[in-house]
C-alpha cells in the first residue's frame, strides 16, 4: 500500500494504454489518475479513476479499507478522468454518501443519468467542513481550475492539499521525468485560459498550512512545494519564466526555415540565454505552446497561405490567444511570392491581446532572402537582444 501520511493511502492507477488525453494530448508516458482513501473514524475516498480502470481502483479501495466501508465519496472534480468510477463505487458501498457541491451534481446527472444518488448526496458549500472523527476536510471551491463544479479539499490534521487538476502533470508515476516539462505541457494545454481563477484560487489556499499536495494526476507533492506553487504563480499571472526567445515557423520549401534559422544564430552569437527553434508542422502542439508561454519574447515565421497563413501557425497562434497570451515581446517574419500578408494576419490575431510589444524589425522575404532580408534578420536579433 502506498502510504501518503499515516492515515492517507493513495488508491490512484497508472494508464499507459491511452492514446490521447482528453482526446486531444499526446501522453508518449501515460497519464495517472490519482485517487486517496482518508481513514479515519469515518473514512473518505477522494474521486474515482478513469472508467477503464474502475475495477483495478475498487481493489485498490478494497484493500486500504482492512475490511471497513466508506463513509464518504468526495468528488473534487467531475470530468470522467475522475468520476466514472461512481456508479460502481456506489453500487459497492451502498450506504456511502457522495459530497460535492450543487454544480457536482448537476453535471453529475448529466453524465450519469442512470445513477441514483437520492438520499445519498451531501452538498457542501465554499469553506464548509466536514468532521471524520479526529480531522476535519474544508472545502475550497476553485471553479475553472478546470471546470465549474472543482473543488479543493484540505485535511488540516495533515496538512494535506487535494488540489483536483491543479499541479497535476502528464506521465504515469512509474515515469521517471522531470516535472515541470510535463506539468507545465498540462497546464496550458489544459487550464492556461483560466489564470485569473488559478490565481484566485492559490490566493486562497495562501493562507493554508501546507505540507503536501496531492492532485489528480502525476506525482504527490511533499518537498519544496515553494517551487511548484512558485511556478504556479507565474504560469497563472501570464509571467516570464525563463529568459530567452522562442521562434515558431512553419516552412513549405524550406525558404522561411532558412529566414528563422538565421534568426536563431545569430541569437545564439549574440549570447542569447535560450532560443527555441520550433518547427509548427513538426512539433507536439502542446510542447510548442507551454514554451511559447515560457518565454517572454516570441518570433513568428510564416508564408502567406489562401490569402491568410500557413495553418499550423494559424492554429498555434489561436491557441495561444484561446488562452489568453498576454505581456509578451513578438517579432513577426513572413514570405509570400506574390502578395505577402502573412505579418498583417499574424498581428490581426493577436488584437485583443494584452500588453504585446511588437518588434520595430519585421522581416518579408519574397521567395527566398535577400541581402536586405538578411541585415533586417541581424537588426531583429539585435533588437531582441536589448
Ligand atoms: Fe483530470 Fe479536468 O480532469
Amino acid at each position: 500500500m502506498d502510504k501518503v501520511t499515516d492515515n492517507i493511502i493513495y488508491i490512484g492507477v497508472n494508464d499507459r494504454q491511452i492514446d490521447l488525453f482528453e482526446g486531444l494530448y499526446d501522453v508518449p508516458n501515460g497519464i495517472a489518475y490519482n485517487s486517496y482513501a482518508i481513514i479515519d473514524e469515518k473514512i473518505a475516498v477522494m474521486d474515482t479513476v478513469d472508467a477503464a480502470f474502475t475495477g483495478e481502483w475498487l481493489g485498490r479501495l478494497k484493500e486500504a479499507l482492512g475490511g471497513r466501508t466508506p463513509d464518504y465519496l468526495i468528488v473534487d472534480h467531475m470530468e470522467p478522468d475522475h468520476s466514472a468510477g461512481i456508479r460502481s463505487f456506489l453500487r459497492e458501498y451502498p450506504d456511502a454518501v457522495v459530497v460535492g457541491n450543487a454544480k457536482t451534481f448537476n453535471i453529475l446527472a448529466q453524465f450519469y443519468n442512470d445513477a441514483d444518488i437520492s438520499g445519498r448526496t451531501l452538498e457542501v458549500k465554499d469553506g464548509d467542513t466536514l468532521s471524520l472523527g479526529s480531522r476535519e476536510l474544508k472545502f475550497i471551491f476553485a471553479p475553472m481550475v478546470h471546470w465549474p463544479e472543482v473543488m479543493f479539499t484540505y485535511d488540516s490534521s495533515d496538512k494535506v492539499l487535494f488540489s483536483a487538476d491543479a499541479f497535476g502533470k502528464f506521465g504515469a508515476l512509474d515515469t521517471d521525468e522531470d516535472w515541470a516539462c510535463e506539468a507545465r505541457r498540462y497546464y496550458f494545454g489544459i487550464v492556461g485560459k483560466y489564470g485569473a481563477q488559478v490565481q484566485a484560487v492559490l490566493k486562497k489556499v495562501s493562507a493554508l498550512d501546507i505540507s503536501v499536495i496531492c492532485p489528480l494526476h502525476g506525482p504527490v507533492l511533499s518537498e519544496d512545494l515553494g517551487y511548484y506553487l512558485d511556478l504556479y504563480n507565474t504560469w497563472s499571472s501570464y509571467g516570464v519564466e525563463s529568459e530567452g526567445v522562442m521562434i515558431a515557423y512553419t516552412s513549405v520549401y524550406g525558404n522561411t526555415k532558412a529566414a528563422a534559422q538565421l534568426l536563431a544564430d545569430k541569437l545564439t552569437e549574440k549570447g542569447c540565454p535560450k532560443v527555441v527553434f520550433c518547427d509548427l508542422a513538426r512539433e507536439d502542439m502542446a510542447e510548442a505552446v507551454e514554451d511559447g508561454f515560457r518565454y517572454g519574447k516570441l518570433v513568428l515565421a510564416t508564408t502567406t497561405y489562401n490569402n491568410d497563413i500557413f495553418p499550423f501557425m494559424k492554429q498555434f497562434i489561436e491557441n495561444l490567444t484561446e488562452r489568453n497570451y498576454q505581456n509578451r515581446t513578438i517579432g513577426l517574419i513572413e514570405n509570400g511570392t506574390w502578395a505577402p500578408t502573412a505579418a498583417k494576419v499574424m498581428k490581426g490575431m493577436f488584437e485583443k491581446s494584452k500588453n504585446i510589444t511588437w518588434l520595430e524589425n519585421s522581416v518579408t522575404v519574397k521567395s527566398s532572402m535577400t541581402a536586405d532580408n538578411m541585415a533586417q534578420i541581424e537588426a531583429m536579433a539585435e533588437e531582441l537582444m536589448k
